[in-house]
């Protein structure tokens, strides 16, 4: 397994620009599904989850060209069946229900189960389905859904889900007639579908905002598309700038879709300023703490919550941060205090107090955003620190390594072998 070893300490300088959305080019990935032709996605990130998705469509039976930037996918002979090895990879993967049921009336869709950050139930994906007309069923492990012909329906979420908003949107997009989600999530990743899906054909309003109208149609059309840039990753580059100091130009940033963020960094003391298509981020001032909470968008993202994190362990007072979206999301703060921060978790908030400085030392990474901010706070800390398990990094950042190199940082790859 890769780790990656960083000697810290050292400003960032230069530029860096952000790759495609992973969490955009996962649906719309999946909603190729809905037409019988060829669709190309562009600006598609190289990452591990792209290829894990790649690899189920064509499992499925899809004729898929994956050489991203650029990826082309023909759905021709569908099995509408998606195996426990691979979704047990990406939870993500759900996000064909959705597709299969609509177009081709059935599907055969392992259920998810747990991962790090919590239980993450799909029971609003299904009700959404039923809601359609799904005869939805499980067994060993799996979910099958059935319906000749799904029908519009109004929907109500009990709570803003992201994918659980996708896949209805996806499957009302091929119904017979209007459906409305109420209480739908508002991600830029949702108005990055709504898009696709009208380029196909149907017609989709009010994405972005709580209410989303769809009116499906009989057949969709493929289409040709190039992914928004990654909020996230822009964020965590954002973060790591201001963390490990210096003077970055963070290229290809959707500022709009950042805002809370940004306002929360200004407030700890960073100061960013809008350059060109990007941000150019510098720190002169010591850190101020600030406390946050994550929230659905365009709340505090909870994909930015570990990073942002590791800044509050350098900013002078003590910083409270609430982590509110999934119940388990603290699993770096443990990696965290054996590099010296001072973090105490009371129930779903963390104190995160001034550390006296962090300190390199060999750490585990648990998820995709725990990974982050673990590299973040290796750019920070005093001597050498090793990432194992970077393979949850791999799935979503792009390159980070030779793109943190770029800009100053001593960072390199390593291959362990694990007992
Ligand atoms: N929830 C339910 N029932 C459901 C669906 C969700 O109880 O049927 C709960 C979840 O357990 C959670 C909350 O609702 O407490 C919100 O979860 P949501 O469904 O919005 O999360 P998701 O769709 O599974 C996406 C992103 C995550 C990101 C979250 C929140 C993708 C592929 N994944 O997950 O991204 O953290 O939204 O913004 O879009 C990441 O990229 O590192 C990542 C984890």
């Amino acid at each position: 397994m890769d780790g990656i070893r960083i000697r810290g300490g050292k400003p960032l300088a230069g530029r860096v620009r952000i790759s495609g959305s992973k969490n955009a080019a996962l649906p719309i990935l999946c909603a190729t599904l809905l037409s019988d032709g060829e669709s190309q996605l562009r600006n598609v990130p190289d990452l591990r989850d792209i290829g894990t998705t790649a690899q189920l469509l064509e499992t499925m039976g899809c004729t898929v060209h994956c050489a991203p930037p650029v990826v082309r996918v023909k759905p021709n002979n569908v099995t509408p069946e998606a195996p426990y090895e691979l979704v047990k990879q990406m939870r993500a993967s759900v996000l064909v229900l959705g597709p299969l049921v609509a177009r081709f009336g059935r599907a055969k869709v392992s259920l998810p189960g747990g991962c790090q950050i919590g239980s993450r139930p799909i029971d609003q994906h299904l009700k959404g389905l039923e809601a359609l007309g799904a005869t939805i069923r499980t067994d060993h492990g799996y979910v099958l859904a059935e319906a000749p012909r799904l029908r519009g329906a109004e929907i109500v979420f009990d709570m803003p889900t992201v994918t659980g908003t996708e896949n209805l949107m996806m499957a009302a997009a091929l119904a017979k007639g209007r459906t409305t989600l109420v209480n739908s999530a508002r991600e830029p990743e949702i108005v990055e579908l709504a898009r696709v899906l009208n380029k196909m054909g149907a017609k989709v309003r009010g994405a972005g905002t709580g209410v989303i109208e769809i009116e499906g149609q009989d057949e969709l059309a493929p289409f040709d598309h190039a992914i928004i840039p990654d909020r996230i990753e822009a964020g965590t580059y954002l973060v790591a700038a201001a963390a490990a100091g210096g003077d970055v130009l963070v290229e290809n940033v959707p500022v709009e879709d950042l805002e809370t963020l940004i306002a929360k960094m200004r407030a700890a003391g960073v100061t960013l300023e809008p350059d060109g298509s990007g941000v150019r981020v510098v720190r002169f001032n010591p850190l101020r703490s600030v406390d946050v909470t994550t929230a659905p968008h365009p709340g505090f993202p909870t994909d930015m919550q570990a990073q942002f994190m590791v800044l509050m362990c350098l900013a002078q007072g003590t910083s409270q941060i609430s982590e509110a979206v999934f119940e388990n999301r603290f699993m770096h703060v443990p990696e965290l205090i054996r590099m010296g921060a001072s973090i105490d978790i009371h129930g779903h908030t963390a104190h995160v107090r001034q550390a006296k400085r962090l300190d390199g030392t060999e750490v585990m990474a648990t998820d995709l955003r725990a990974s982050a901010s673990l590299v973040i706070a290796g750019l920070v800390a005093e001597g050498e620190t090793l990432v194992r398990r970077v393979y949850h990094l791999d799935r979503g950042y792009e390159r980070m390594e030779a793109k943190l190199e770029a800009l100053g940082a001593s960072v390199a790859r390593e291959h362990h072998v694990e007992g």
